[in-house]
């Protein structure tokens, strides 16, 4: 938090931070891990606030326990002040800001560092062998279809390319299917899965480990889409501020975070695979039938005292873990890739959190500089690597809209833009075997997305009607006697001023 003199260590430095923002639950009382916590979850996700629900007591699992895990739900949850902080930002930053300041700090990335295995705390306790055993953990059933139980749901999971030799940290679920393994699900495309696609391509097998317990900031960058040659413990160092204190894991050269609460290490053979899913996901549906999914042989299990593992419930907004941080980072990642092409006039980027977990509606707000801008600015945000997974809809507008702002948006796309001139579809784009819209499961990896231009009309700019909008002096003085008139609540925020001619 603010007051901190050095940024978030781990997940208990985070918890901590948390309660102090009064965000925390603990439930002391035991709740089942099939359904009930999920339940709970789900249905604290609708308050306001929405505080983060720590499971100290999952039924089932008493003291003799020789793991005693915890479970902790709604991570971030909708909370913005929760998301500031994972950010390494203070819990009252806004939106936009918040935005901003996050693509700020994507540009400078910090290389993890590597520490010993005596200094690392997820070396305080490891099962092996005959040892492991995944029974041991409190591993939840979500939704009442899932096809099992999901472990690493708010996780990271580390993979090696086979060719660049570059780490990838990925938010993927795994499934438990036995006391010792597990199904790593992974979409086409994503990074963990070409890795695995390639290394089994020389007939190799591929060492993974998962970090089922972890401070957030691991899953909010690991599911974003980052380029697929640098690591994303880079990223997370950058937003830390910090480098991320990594430790070679037991029996590959992959490197784990060293202050995790607890980390799978496992190894999945060539070509093994075995039935997986579905599970409730991000689209508030249940995804794709039972497919196979890689099969991961856990050979380690590594767990500091008392250990807690991070869960992210799936499901319609607002109680879809990934919605509203997905608003800030994948809005911010967007955007810098945006900048990074050079792409100039860009205001702001929103990724809607109630569309579909964040992925189906991003709104860019510009400055119109050139013909052909906005219509520029729609087909690269729909494509850049940090926006082109899924998401549906990609509207522009001004400058003079907020695009977090839902009406403000609507009120654009009812006054500003004109269908049969301003809606272009991308086909056959990069999808998910998630989206239900596409009907046959095997169709569905491909997608489409509207750009939809809700700008005013270049060509006729000269002409369009002058917008009805406040004197920014006027509204000053308004505000400043707001109570004075005994008006009720806050002033509301406005950025659109008006602005006399200029004098001829
Ligand atoms: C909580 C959570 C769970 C996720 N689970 C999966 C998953 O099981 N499989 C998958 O392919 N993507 C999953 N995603 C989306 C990926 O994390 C995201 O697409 C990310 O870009 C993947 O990393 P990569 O680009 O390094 O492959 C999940 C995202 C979140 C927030």
């Amino acid at each position: 938090m603010a007051n901190r003199n050095q940024p978030i260590q781990d997940l208990r430095e985070w918890i901590e931070d948390v309660d102090k923002l009064g965000e925390l639950v603990r439930v002391t009382k035991p709740v089942d891990r099939d359904e009930e916590m999920g339940a709970i979850a789900y249905l604290l996700g609708k308050q306001h606030p929405s505080p983060t629900v720590l499971f100290e007591n999952p039924n089932g699992f008493d003291d003799n326990n020789p793991i005693g895990a915890k479970l902790l739900w709604n991570l971030v949850g909708p909370s913005i002040k929760r998301i500031a902080i994972t950010l390494e930002e203070p819990a009252d930053t806004q939106t936009i800001e918040l935005i901003t300041k996050v693509k700020g700090k994507m540009a400078n990335r910090i290389p993890p560092e590597e520490i010993s295995a005596d200094d690392a705390p997820i070396y305080a306790n490891t099962l092996s062998g005959a040892d492991v055993d995944l029974d041991l953990l409190p591993i939840p059933t979500h939704w009442p279809m899932d096809g099992g139980r999901y472990g690493g749901t708010g996780d990271c999971v580390i993979t090696r390319d086979p060719e660049n030799g570059y780490l990838n940290v990925g938010t993927y679920r795994m499934m438990q299917h036995s006391k010792t393994e597990v199904g790593l699900h992974l979409s086409p495309g994503k990074d963990a899965r070409l890795h695995i696609e390639r290394s089994w391509e020389q007939g190799k097998s591929v060492p993974v480990a998962a970090a089922w317990g972890v401070d957030p900031l691991f899953m909010l960058v690991g599911s974003q889409g980052f380029p697929k040659n640098i690591s994303e413990y880079e990223y997370i160092g950058g937003l830390k501020g910090q480098a991320v204190p990594v430790v070679k894991a037991k029996n590959s050269d992959l490197l784990i975070p060293a202050n995790a609460d607890l980390v799978i290490e496992g190894v999945i053979e060539p070509q093994a695979t075995r039935a997986e899913g579905p599970f409730g996901e991000f689209t508030g549906y249940y995804g794709a039938p039972v497919r196979q999914a890689p099969l991961v042989k856990v050979t380690d299990i590594h767990f500091r005292d008392n250990p807690i593992l991070t869960n992210a419930l799936m499901a319609d907004y607002p109680s879809c873990e990934q919605s509203g941080f997905f608003a800030i980072i994948r809005s911010a990642k967007i955007w810098d890739d945006l900048d990074k092409l050079g792409v100039p006039g860009i205001a702001g980027i929103y990724a809607h959190p109630a569309s579909a977990g964040g992925y189906g509606l991003t709104v860019i707000s510009m400055e119109q500089r050139y013909a052909g801008h906005a219509s520029q600015v729609l087909s690269l945000a729909a494509q850049v690597p940090g926006g082109a997974f899924f998401t549906k809809w990609i509207v522009a507008v001004d400058e003079d809209v907020d695009p977090t702002s839902i009406d403000e948006v609507l009120w654009a796309l009812g006054s500003r833009s004109n269908p049969s001139d301003d809606i272009d579809i991308l086909r056959n784009t990069w999808s998910t075997p998630l989206d239900p819209s596409q009907g046959d499961p095997k169709l569905r990896p491909y997608g489409s997305k509207a750009l939809i231009n809700a700008c005013k009309n270049h060509k006729h700019m000269e002409h369009f009607p002058k917008r009805t909008v406040l004197r920014k002096e006027i509204y000053e003085s308004v505000a400043a006697k707001w109570e004075d008139l005994e008006l009720p609540g806050d002033v509301p925020n406005v950025i659109a001023f008006h602005k006399d001619a200029p004098e001829e």
